[in-house]
């Protein structure tokens, strides 16, 4: 969601900040703003629009010694200057960036209101500015201090005032918020990426501690005042990202996903295909259940991994939404684990859901991308995906590298609880340690993902089908055309297609198949022609040999053999690249579709 960026020191602010926020742009990216402190002045610029914008409205200001900068997702109000952070109060002294959300905002600001504040925009964020405002007494870090506690829900701020150039402080509750520091200077910021090419050293903020920043350092005081003594952590490698010659960061992510999965396999399987990573899996020796819990595209990974689970290591999974799982588990049975799966492991309701998974007594284990996110912070165990960076808002090589990653783990139960004999166990090992080379295949091959996009991408609407382990690809593939094309997409397990949607079929619909080979295959093979017989036409993805595909389907896209198991996973750049180009030709912005966010930091 939105993005926070500050710094103090002697290096150049505006710059700086605006770096910082070019990083955390994929966060959110309706409007950006900055408040510089210019000689102990404050100077606020706001600008509807990518980062872009408002870096030209600032211009080549070299005056400032540092600030306070914000990328917003509008949660509440418009996209508008006004709505734009940082916020200001009345007298214009102080300036607010919030990430998150107040709750109880309506009742502060009538408060607030009646004590004769005015407001000059729709945010719930502008009661955090007023209320420092009226709290203020020559000390922003106890105002803060002061006012937080105020607030419900679930945020991150950080606030700068005239009175004290040179300073800026911060709090947070739940959203992410880390500090660090540099020869020339100290940095806040939502993700370490903004900064963590310049600085030597990085400290992550708790819950209701309150950060004071200056160009010397950093002071942190828990909830009852005392100062905090937390040793710095080294900075993660943050890569730095450009497109590297594609047409978008999505383009390029999805010709990422041979490193990626390499990346995400390294150690973990040996050279027969057997696991070797015993640790990978220790959390879970003693489990009966598992519950997997994740958000969007991270969900159908989760679905995909749940399926795995079952088949290899035999042990009951359910696979649920995180925003509707923590509001209705009530108990766990003894012995469930709860596996979190989160490409940014920031996501709310996949944090509120690990919360709550601790709250009934189970163990969370997280399959994560950021090796330094909250998820991964507060879990019992942890699989990182390694698939580096991702900028472009629907996720693709984090999705197979979540995928991997469950297989992985799947396998390495197996082979403890000895539920699949030690000669198929490496057999899986070994395709699943041959499928970036399948993907790799597959991106290089001659296939016909373009021309089939350039042929549909007029249509209005798109079924996609699956059965078995093709569902999730199904779910994720349409998730993907609709997400970045804004075209009406559904996605059905095969067989269910007869119960309601095949009433959405005419003339011409395309009806995406995932049909890679698979022991339902005929049966996918019928719903194919029950498709067809109502004048819809077929794309289907099937595996490279696979006659009885082309002689049914309109259109076949082939990708590389593989397991039943996997085939439908490689399935999905073919998938990846048909939402690609069909937005494209629909001329959107692939990267940042709209109303969306990479990182969801409310519920
Ligand atoms: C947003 C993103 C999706 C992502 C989902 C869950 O909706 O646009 O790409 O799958 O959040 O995010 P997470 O970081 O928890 O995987």
């Amino acid at each position: 969601m939105c993005g926070i960026i500050g710094y103090v020191g002697k290096g150049a602010a505006v710059e700086l900040l605006v770096e910082g926020l070019e990083v955390l742009e994929y966060r959110g990216y309706d409007s950006a703003g900055v408040a510089l402190d210019v000689g102990g002045e404050l100077e606020v610029h706001r600008a509807v629009g990518p980062v872009a914008e408002l870096s030209r409205l600032v211009g080549d200001q070299t005056e400032a010694s540092g600030g306070l900068g914000h990328t917003r997702w509008a949660t509440h109000g418009g996209v508008s200057v006004d709505n734009a952070h940082p916020l200001t109060a009345c007298d214009g002294r102080l300036a607010v960036v919030l990430n998150g959300i107040v709750e109880n905002f309506t009742e502060l600001r009538d408060a607030l209101l009646a004590a004769g504040h005015r407001f000059s925009s729709e945010t719930d964020a502008e009661v955090v500015s007023h209320l420092i405002e009226q709290t203020y007494e020559g000390d922003l870090a106890a105002a803060v201090a002061e006012v937080s506690p105020l607030l419900r829900g679930h945020f991150a701020f950080a606030a700068c005032h005239e009175e004290e150039s040179g300073r800026l402080v911060a709090t947070r509750r739940s959203c992410p918020l880390v500090l660090g520091r540099s020869g020339d200077g100290t940095y806040l910021a939502s993700m370490s990426a903004a900064f963590a090419t310049r600085v030597a050293e990085l400290m992550h903020l708790e819950d209701d501690e309150v950060a004071e920043v200056d160009a010397d350092g950093i002071r942190v005081r828990g909830q009852g005042g005392g100062l905090v003594d937390r040793r710095p952590l080294p900075p993660t490698s943050a890569e730095v990202s450009d497109r590297a010659g594609h047409s978008s960061f999505m383009a390029k992510e999805i010709a990422e996903q041979p490193a990626a999965i390499r990346a995400t396999l390294r150690g973990r399987l040996d050279s027969h295909g057997l696991p070797s990573e015993p640790d990978l899996a220790e959390a879970l020796w003693e489990t009966d259940q598992i519950v997997l819990v994740a958000c969007g595209t991270a969900y159908h990974a989760a679905l995909y991994g749940g399926y795995l689970l079952e088949d290899w290591a035999q042990i009951p999974c359910r696979v649920e939404i995180a925003s509707e799982w923590r509001y209705r588990a009530k108990r766990l049975p003894p012995r469930t684990s709860v596996i979190l799966v989160s490409q940014s492991g920031e996501t709310a309701d996949t944090l509120q859901a690990q919360a709550h998974a601790v709250d009934l007594g189970a163990k969370t284990l997280a399959v994560c991308n950021v090796a330094d996110s909250q998820l991964v912070r507060q879990a019992d165990a942890t699989i990182l995906t390694r698939a580096g960076f991702e900028v472009g808002v629907a996720a693709t090589k984090t999705f197979t590298a979540q995928v991997v990653s469950l297989a992985a783990l799947a396998l390495q139960l197996a082979a403890h609880r000895r539920t699949v004999d030690p000669e198929t166990l490496a057999m899986h090992g070994r395709e699943l340690r041959r499928l970036p080379l399948l993907v790799e295949r597959f991106l290089e091959s001659d296939h016909p993902a373009f021309e089939i996009a350039d042929r549909v991408f007029e249509q209005p609407f798109f079924l996609y089908l699956g059965r078995g382990f093709g569902l999730p690809i199904a779910l994720e593939g349409a998730l993907k055309l609709k997400e970045i094309s804004y075209i009406p997409t559904d996605a059905y397990a095969a067989g269910e297609m007869k119960h309601g949607p095949i009433a959405l079929l005419s003339q011409d619909t395309p009806v995406i198949c995932v049909a890679p080979d698979s022991p339902t295959h005929e049966k996918l093979v019928s719903n194919v022609l029950e498709v067809k017989a109502r004048g819809a036409s077929v794309v289907a993805v099937a595996s490279t040999g696979n006659e009885d595909m082309g002689d049914h389907a309109d259109e076949v896209i082939y990708v590389p053999r593989t397991t039943p198991e996997l085939g439908p996973l490689l399935c999905v750049p073919a998938l990846q690249l048909l939402a690609l180009r069909i937005a494209e030709r629909r001329g959107r912005n692939v990267d940042r579709p709209r109303n969306l966010a990479k990182t969801v930091t409310v519920e």
